[in-house]
């Protein structure tokens, strides 16, 4: 006891209670509390943080694919949106070696996929940091809650599949991971000489030293977590401008290169397709990333960059670049609402088909609406998936896709491609939900379309009449 009393004040200062207690009683007005553990969203209830904005990510990972192991450091410019005793970031897996803020050691503790961060003193509210993350080993994937792989996603040859909808994020940085925030992102990642490390938006710089290549990669856009990736193989690569300007990116895997050719050659019209439809093209580069991982058994709309499993069929090629707007750029708040992501890209195909020799929308719908009540499409209303394990089933990509034509039919094409447009453009790099997309429906027609939304986006079941 004695010994304790005698213990210099600094000591005690250094207790995480006592500090909170002194810094909170502080002049700058209000306790400092710690950030949530989570975002909030009941789905995946422990993504994202409270209390946090990360405005921007510099990610520097050197890989090696033989050993798998990883060596990084994670650099987040982030904004205090409360004062804050402590803050948490998502991380599964890996070592975390030393956490910095500001260039000051700070103290830290993992608990499940939660990396709690105290600094030596509160952070005021709107105070700007750098939170500096050191940290190693061999990333392991996550499995979703509908039993897909996600995050990291190591392949037989040594290549990484790294596609991060919705949690995956955390097997491989230090992340706000919920789309409901969004950042710009430097990515730079080493790799022994011969692979190809492939990220978002351009690449800066390539260089060569010592017997390993360094990638470096700049999204400039405001992104969430989720589309985000370093893909690693020994790729094909190509780039070019499209006519509009734009520069292409493009990697893929050399068993894919032959049956994917013809469908990324289409990129550029596909691109100037949606661009008309839905106004210009979000972004400051495009590509493709091309993989052999065949058992990872979907496609990501990375940003700027989709990511495909396998040389892409053309309707994929449509639906993921549709994501750039829907998604993307507009981004959700919730995943409740991915029928704004999955919906929106589905019809992006049937307009595309429909454009193309294909069945009109109209078609499509009365087709998909002639399926019986037992099918997947009516097991759940399209706008209330009610849980993760649901929000890649068959309700939110095709009935969300047949709840915009119901819209169309009822408002009739000026009016739905200048909703469409009018939804891109007003939330061009921020945030949506879907009583935003009722109200500018609404809006914009001049119509009462509350029955229809009821019946179609939330209704369960099969509604009566199509
Ligand atoms: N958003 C992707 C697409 O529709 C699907 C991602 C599926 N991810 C998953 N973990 N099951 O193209
Ligand atoms: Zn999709």
């Amino acid at each position: 006891m004695a010994s304790k009393i005698a213990r210099p004040l600094l000591a005690l200062v250094a207790t995480p209670v006592l500090a909170a207690l002194l810094v909170g009683a502080g002049t700058h007005g209000g306790a400092a509390t710690p950030g949530a553990p989570g975002a909030g969203d009941p789905y995946f209830p422990d993504s994202g943080n409270g209390g946090i904005h990360v405005v921007h990510y510099g990610l520097d990972l050197d890989y090696t694919p033989t050993t798998k192991n990883l060596v990084a450091t994670a650099d987040l410019t982030v904004t205090a949106t409360q004062k804050l005793s402590s803050f948490n970031l998502d991380l599964s897996g890996l070592t975390v070696d030393s956490v910095r803020i500001d260039g000051r050691r700070a103290a830290f503790s993992r608990a499940g996929n939660e990396l709690t961060v105290t600094p030596s003193r509160a952070l005021d509210k709107g105070r700007r940091f750098h939170v500096v993350v050191a940290y190693s080993g061999v990333p392991a994937h996550v499995n979703d809650p509908d039993g897909s792989p996600d995050g990291w996603i190591i392949q037989p040859d040594d290549s990484v599949f790294v596609a991060s909808e919705p949690q995956g994020a955390m097997t491989w940085f230090p992340s706000n991971s919920h789309p409901s925030d969004k950042s710009t992102y430097d990515v730079e990642v080493t790799v022994p000489d011969g692979w190809t490390a492939v990220s978002n938006g351009r690449l800066r710089d390539r260089r060569s030293r010592g017997g390993k290549t360094t990638f470096a990669w700049r999204e400039s856009q405001p992104m969430a977590a989720y589309l985000a990736t370093a893909s690693i193989g020994r790729f094909q690569t190509e780039q070019y401008t499209t006519r509009s300007g734009l520069p292409v990116y493009n990697a893929v895997a050399p068993s894919q290169a032959a049956a994917a050719k013809p469908v990324l050659d289409q990129l550029p019209a596909v691109i100037e397709f949606e661009s008309r439809l839905f106004g210009r093209y979000p972004f400051d580069a495009a590509g493709s990333i091309v993989q052999d991982a065949p058992d990872v058994g979907y496609a990501l709309e990375t940003q700027t960059r989709p990511i495909y499993d396998r040389a892409p069929r053309l309707d994929t090629l449509v639906h993921e670049t549709a994501h750039q707007w829907f998604g993307n750029s507009v981004t959700l708040t919730k995943w409740q609402d991915i029928w704004l992501n999955e919906g929106f890209a589905t019809y992006a195909e049937w307009l595309w088909d429909a454009e193309h020799g294909g069945p009109s929308t109209a078609q499509r719908f009365a087709t998909d609406y002639a399926l019986p009540e037992t099918d997947a499409l009516w097991s759940f209303p399209a706008g209330d998936p009610g849980d993760g394990g649901h929000i890649f089933g068959k309700p939110p990509y095709a009935r969300g896709a047949m709840v915009l034509e119901k819209l169309r039919q009822t408002v009739g094409d000026r009016d739905f491609f200048a909703i469409l447009r009018a939804w891109a453009s007003e939330h061009r790099y921020g945030h949506a939900d879907s009583a935003g997309f009722i109200a500018l429906s609404k809006h914009i027609s001049g119509k009462n379309l509350d029955g229809m939304f009821a019946t179609w986006l939330y209704g369960r079941g099969k509604p009566a009449t199509p």
